[in-house]
């Protein structure tokens, strides 16, 4: 196809004429079937809905069809409208547009979607099993449509994935403002997601998915990497002497599948069950895990020798976790450090999938027999805690990792509570994110670069560098730790070959590193060293872009844990500060319900505006959070302030 088609597509929208049916196609990942939850009435609404989005003269044939979709997968993905064109990552002057920022958008957009990238592709699900960049295809092919019209006093909204219009602003404002599954705090249950997500009329987003920021896995190596490494410290492990020590996870999913790549690079021996073949494979494909058993005994014997022989060595079991957590137990395996990435977030509908069953029997199961499943669901979690328990008992650290594990757990009725009612084991923000990280202000800055071109990637890992090392050299020492890391990482970044998708970067810096490297990628754009403008941005998981009790605000001990103010309060500083767009979501990383996060993208185009809004935008994006937290008596942001 050549660039004027693809152009000419994406200008079209919704298609004038029906496309063809497309077939399913049974290579990808597919989202799981959603459980039957509308009532009659309920159903008619979501096909109307659905339809609102074509002309009447179709409507024929897509109710019944849709109706199809809606009894055989529990959604409206729409899939007839699924473009023939390759939904990629492309130099950003290969879209249509008359704003080069809604172009930038358009990229990040499309990144999200790329086969190589996204989780479940054609329910346009990007990652974390549910996390929706649209509901269905209708609204992917309108907001590209919208993107490409949009000038730059204009700005989209965007609820829950529908296009809810393009409206006149200005050009100070974002040109688009993203808001995910934002429900009346009462209608906020996971059951409340199935059915109004059925009924097309909100989504969950996720982080990153939902405002358009996924940049594929690297992000999530990161932070792991981070993470092993600060738990390995705790364990008094010295700097270099990791060697030998074993971690116990599970998943090796779309964030959970960092973990034996990040293990490698932290030097220690780790076993990460998985009961999804599709996903160990292509882990293993990928060369982020080294070695795959499903037999228990080998698996037992292997992780002795790579004891004795202090080999860094990543290894899938294919299994059940609550299997390898009981048999390791049992042959007095000794486990250094543990954790756990199943998607408890999710637990009635792929999240997590019950010891005793087979991975397929838990797929037809969780539809067919809700009920039950649940139950098996917690009867496993029970079982699970108890092995972890005999393991801590003997010594092991063991660390929530934001999943929502404890959570889950204790709601199952798991031995996980303290006699104060406190959950027994720290979250991995309580121990090694939060008083390491957020509170100085510490969080996960990553850079797109719009040219798409790995060579400009390289020029900024450069200049990242010598960026961070020069500001290490004042650098206070609470926090040369944290700059020594991420300038080791940058320094290997390209050497680790972990780029899937966009031309993407992440590193941890602070407000003042954050703002000093934008401040120098926009220099290199205005001077031509970068061939076209790089957008900056976050993940959600940050010091102030996320209010979430039991993970990113789980260290903050002064009673508003509960409260999402700063979330809010972020998002629409961003907005006025200078953001090219913005995003609020409900249920981000441990699920709906439970958490408020919000994020920004800003173009760096080269311009003195560029500059103005990065410098007043960025330091509020991280001081708003500091501020709280030093509020919330936190030593390392009293520091900070
Ligand atoms: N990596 C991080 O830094 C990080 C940070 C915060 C939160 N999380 C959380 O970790 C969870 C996992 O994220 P993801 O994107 O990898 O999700 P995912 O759904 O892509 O992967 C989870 C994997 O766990 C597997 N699984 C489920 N139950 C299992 C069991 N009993 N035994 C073995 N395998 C099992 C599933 O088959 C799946 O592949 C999410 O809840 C996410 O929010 C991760």
């Amino acid at each position: 196809m050549t660039k004027s088609e693809f152009k000419n597509l994406i200008s079209q929208g919704i298609p004038s004429t029906l496309p063809p049916p497309k077939p399913y196609d049974p290579s990808l990942n597919h989202a799981p079937k959603r459980k039957d939850i509308l009532t009659k009435t309920e159903k008619r609404l979501a096909l109307r809905n659905a339809l609102r989005y074509f002309p009447a003269e179709f409507h024929e044939t897509l109710a019944r069809e849709f109706a199809d979709e809606l009894r055989e997968y529990g959604r409206i993905y729409m899939y007839r409208f699924r473009p023939d064109y390759e939904i990629k990552a492309r130099p950003v002057d290969d879209f249509p547009y008359s704003s080069r920022k809604a172009a930038a958008v358009m990229l990040m957009i499309s990144n999200n979607l790329d086969i190589a990238v996204a989780q479940h592709p054609h329910e346009l699900i990007t990652y974390g099993g549910n996390g929706a960049v649209f509901q269905n295809w209708a609204q992917y092919l309108l907001t590209m449509k919208y993107l490409s019209e949009m000038a730059d006093d204009q700005t989209l909204v965007m609820y829950s994935g529908h296009p809810m219009g393009l409206f006149p602003s200005h050009k100070d404002a974002p040109r688009v403002v993203v808001t995910n599954g934002m429900m009346i705090p009462n209608y906020s249950s996971q059951d409340d997601w199935e059915k109004f997500n059925a009924m097309g009329v909100t989504q969950y987003g996720q982080m990153t998915a939902g405002s358009y920021m996924y940049i594929g896995p690297q992000g999530i190596v990161h932070g792991t990497t981070i993470t092993i490494l600060n738990a390995g410290r705790i364990k008094g492990g010295k700097e270099g002497s990791l060697a030998g020590k074993l971690l116990v996870s599970s998943g090796l999913g779309g964030m959970s599948g960092a973990q034996p790549k990040a293990a490698k690079i932290a030097g220690v021996i780790s076993v990460i069950a998985e009961v999804n073949p599709k996903a160990i494979r292509t882990r293993h494909s990928q060369g982020w895990v080294d070695e795959v058993t499903e037999d228990m005994g080998e698996l037992i014997s292997r992780v002795r020798k790579a004891k004795e022989n202090l080999e860094a060595v990543s290894i899938a079991y294919h299994g059940n976790i609550v299997d390898v957590w009981e048999k390791f137990a049992d042959e007095g395996i000794y486990v250094d450090m543990g954790s756990d990435q199943t998607s408890l977030h999710n637990p009635w509908s792929g999240g997590y999938y019950p010891a005793g069953l087979s991975f397929e029997e838990s797929n037809r199961m969780m539809s067919s027999d809700p009920e039950n499943f649940r139950i098996l669901v917690k009867k496993s979690l029970i079982r699970q805690v108890d092995a972890i328990n005999r393991h801590t008992s003997r010594g092991t650290y063991f660390f929530d990792y934001g999943n929502a594990f404890m959570l889950e757990a204790s709601r199952a009725g798991a031995d996980i509570l303290k006699s104060n009612g406190e959950f027994r084991y720290p979250s991995y923000i309580q121990d090694i994110m939060g008083p390491l990280c957020f509170d100085f202000g510490f969080g996960p800055f990553r850079w797109i670069c719009c040219s798409n071109d790995p060579a400009d990637l390289d020029t900024t890992d450069t200049i990242a560098v010598k960026t961070l090392k020069r500001l290490m050299k004042n650098s206070p020492v609470q926090i040369k730790q944290q700059m020594a890391d991420n300038i080791h990482w940058i320094k290997e970044a390209g050497r680790n070959k972990l780029i899937v998708g966009s031309q993407a970067r992440i590193l941890y810096a602070d407000a003042e590193g954050r703002i000093a490297l934008a401040d120098a990628f926009n220099k290199a754009v205005a001077s031509g060293k970068l061939k076209a403008p790089v957008v900056i941005g976050r993940d959600h998981h940050d010091v102030s872009g996320t209010d979430s009790p039991y993970r990113e605000t789980s260290n903050i001990y002064d009673g508003s844990q509960f409260t999402a103010d700063m979330a809010i309060q972020n998002v629409i500083g961003d907005a006025f500060r200078g953001a090219t767009w913005v995003s609020i979501h409900n249920g981000g990383g441990v699920g709906w319900g439970e958490v408020i996060n919000g994020g920004f993208g800003l173009l760096l185009d080269g311009t003195d505006d560029a500059e103005r809004r990065l410098k007043q935008m960025l330091f509020w994006d991280v001081n708003n959070g500091i501020s709280r937290r030093n509020w919330a008596r936190n030593e390392e942001s009293i520091f900070a302030v």
